[in-house]
């Protein structure tokens, strides 16, 4: 059973028929993960040189009144926001932000051109000069945007099956359950304002609509444990794959507590080369180990240290789970390995290094068409890229928007290529002058996943995260 058939089916029946979802009367809670946001400018612009970092996804657990689940109040006829956004745009002063909220907003328009939204979709942007806060500017790299883990929603698309972590964004379109008290906000962005582009250079609306786009849920979340742990060669014979991991941050303490379900995202990658197998399947074996330690932030202790060797090698000494996290972060930092299995069955490229992982910039992305070595050595020659460039790891420097959207005028939609289309369709989101004829219904409900309580209640389900995105220049050739 495909998952875009419900999407399309709760779409289509909408606008039919108010009755088009089951619900498991019994269940009182849902969870909400949301990303612990940075406090300072200084840790955003840390965050965003960072280019290994497991973010802190926090768990939240909603209760759920009886009128949550009732859906008889017949406002389910949905039609389209031609203005989906609302964009708060926050500037650290005038002459900072200048022109780019209105690029932004011309961003926006290109992804409310490209999908249906039947929801607003909140947006905090922040605006604000990213090399006046970095420690050493010397270091200071070129960082265009960062856009912190969207909220999310835990969702499965039946009672009985493996729930995933929605977009919150995705959720209101879908319309799983009207009465939500959505988070006000989707999703933070924040936009380097020291870069000032030329007029006829001025790519910022391309980067607004890439970090949106992340926000709409175009991210994963499954990391290898080189991203948990420095030098992993001194502990571990390999590097492995793992099922996110529950994060959890006091004033003195990080807890590490549990697995959390993967993102939609993650549960369409695959081995370009064997695109039916779904790489995630091979993680869950290591969910059957328990994970949950705690270090103290300014001093571990001892007793602290070997906990948290003693759970991970616990994990690499399963045999039959560490072939799958080997294979997995194998895959990662291979060439051309990766790839996004979409709902027509198309397999798109994603992202990899070689020998080399970036939790910020590998699998998030389309792959480009020529050979990175990691973000910042890549091999150029006579590239020419494709209409999928929008979710490229890098921006095509000295080419505004403009340019490259007139470059691909035979694509569909305006600056969102075909393939990200079919990759956001997947996820759940719906293209906008697409027929319906493709759309297939069936009985599948979506219900809200519950937690697996065990009596000591140790088992949680969450999620740590991640940096969604950087964007760094690369020059190359842009051939038109
Ligand atoms: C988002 O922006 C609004 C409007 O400025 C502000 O009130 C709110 O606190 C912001 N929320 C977050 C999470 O940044
Ligand atoms: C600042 O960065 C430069 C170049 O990256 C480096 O040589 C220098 O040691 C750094 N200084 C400090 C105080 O970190
Ligand atoms: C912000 O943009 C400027 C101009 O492009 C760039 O020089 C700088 O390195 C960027 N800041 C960061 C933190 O990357
Ligand atoms: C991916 O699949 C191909 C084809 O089956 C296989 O040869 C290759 O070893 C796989 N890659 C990894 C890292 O498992
Ligand atoms: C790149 O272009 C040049 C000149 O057009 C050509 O001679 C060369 O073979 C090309 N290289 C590759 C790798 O395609
Ligand atoms: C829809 O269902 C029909 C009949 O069951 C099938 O032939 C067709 O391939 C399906 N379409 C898609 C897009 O899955």
């Amino acid at each position: 059973m495909k998952f875009y058939k419900n999407i399309l089916l709760l779409a289509s029946l909408l606008v039919a028929n108010a009755h088009y979802v089951k619900r498991d009367f019994t269940k009182k809670k849902y969870e909400i993960y949301k990303n612990a946001v940075p406090t300072s400018y200084e840790q955003i612009v840390k965050d965003a040189n960072n280019p290994n970092r497991v973010m802190k996804l926090k768990k939240f657990e909603v209760d759920a009144t009886e009128d949550l689940f009732k859906i008889n109040k017949g406002k389910y006829s949905k039609s389209i926001i031609n203005d989906p956004f609302n964009l708060n745009v926050h500037c650290y002063s005038t002459e900072d932000c200048e022109n780019y909220p209105a690029r932004i907003q011309e961003g926006a328009y290109f992804i409310a051109q490209t999908f249906e939204f039947y929801q607003t979709v909140n947006v905090n942007v922040t605006i604000f000069p990213f090399c006046r806060y970095m420690q050493n500017e010397s270091g200071c790299e070129s960082v265009m945007g960062i856009t912190y883990p969207p909220t999310f929603i835990s969702l499965s698309e039946t009672k009985d099956s493996e729930p995933f972590l929605y977009p919150q964004a995705l959720v209101k379109q879908l319309d799983v359950d009207s009465d939500i008290s959505y988070d006000p906000i989707d999703f933070l962005i924040y936009l380097n304002s020291s870069y000032k582009p030329i007029e006829s250079q001025d790519n910022r609306a391309l980067i607004a609509a890439h970090e949106i786009l992340h926000g709409l849920g175009f991210f994963h979340q499954i990391n290898p444990i080189s991203v948990y742990l420095n030098n992993y060669q001194n502990y571990f014979n390999n590097d492995f794959a793992l099922p996110p991991i529950r994060y959890e941050e006091t004033e003195n303490t990080i807890a590490y507590n549990g697995w959390t379900p993967f993102s939609i995202f993650d549960k369409y990658i695959v081995n370009s080369s064997k695109p039916d197998e779904y790489l995630y399947g091979k993680l869950e074996k290591y969910k059957t180990h328990e994970v949950n330690f705690e270090i103290s932030i300014k001093r571990p202790t001892t007793q602290q240290y070997n906990k948290f060797m003693s759970t991970f090698k616990a994990l690499e000494n399963d045999v039959e789970a560490n072939a799958g996290g080997i294979e997995v972060a194998n895959l990662f930092s291979t060439l051309n390995a990766v790839g996004f299995r979409t709902k027509d069955g198309k397999v798109v490229e994603l992202q990899t290094f070689d020998g080399r992982y970036e939790s910020a910039s590998s699998i998030s992305h389309i792959n480009v068409p020529f050979k990175c070595k990691s973000s910042s050595t890549c091999t150029v020659t006579n590239a020419s890229i494709n209409e999928n460039y929008l979710m490229y790891f890098t921006v095509i420097s000295k080419a505004s928007t403009s340019r490259l959207v007139n470059a691909f005028k035979e694509s569909k939609h305006e600056l969102v290529g075909s393939d990200i289309v079919r990759i956001m369709c997947t996820l759940g989101w719906n293209e906008k002058g697409s027929s319906s004829d493709n759309n297939n219904y069936s009985n599948n409900v979506y219900s809200f996943s519950q937690e697996n309580n065990n009596s000591s209640g140790s088992r949680h389900l969450a999620t740590p995260s991640f940096i969604i995105m950087i964007l760094s220049f690369i020059f190359f050739i842009f051939r038109y």
